[in-house]
């Protein structure tokens, strides 16, 4: 059974109430509940965290060596900042996918960098909280493929 890591950076325990005109009134937990839901429906694993650590985002990823089959990482702010992040998951040797909610490619320049892209298999953005199953669907088909 393929099993997928979704995982959440900073801020994004606070979906829900923070800037709800860019990211939607959908909660952290109500996006846990689509993707657990959308799992027992795809004969799926799936694990789920947020931390607003870049040091405990790593030691997520590297936990999921030998455990998870792929990683879903919308990795927030630090997408566009973090080298370390890109290491870690260039380290772990599993399929990546980029993720957020919003479309950083129709907002402020900073964020049209990504360090993450340099290490994943494909990048979904814009398209909200769907855009979480859009990802786990992507990569389930990424790993039976
Ligand atoms: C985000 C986009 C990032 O630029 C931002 O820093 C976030 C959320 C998104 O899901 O749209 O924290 O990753």
């Amino acid at each position: 059974m393929t099993s997928i890591l979704v995982l959440n950076g900073p801020n994004l325990n606070l979906l829900g109430s923070r800037q709800p005109e860019v990211y939607g009134a959908t909660t952290l937990a109500d996006i846990e509940k689509m993707c657990a839901d959308w799992a027992d429906a795809n004969g799926c694993t799936i694990s789920f965290a947020q931390s607003n650590h870049e040091g405990a985002l790593i030691d997520h990823i590297h936990a999921a060596r030998g455990v998870s089959d792929g990683i879903v990482l919308n990795a927030g702010a630090y997408t566009h900042t973090s080298v370390a992040l890109m290491d870690a998951i260039a380290s772990v040797d599993l399929p990546a996918i980029e993720l957020h909610l919003s479309n950083v490619h129709a907002r402020e320049d900073f964020r049209h960098v990504s360090y993450i892209a340099k290490v994943s298999i494909g990048i979904i953005c814009g398209f909200g909280a769907r855009g979480y199953i859009m990802a786990l669907d992507a990569m389930q088909a990424h790993v039976k493929d």
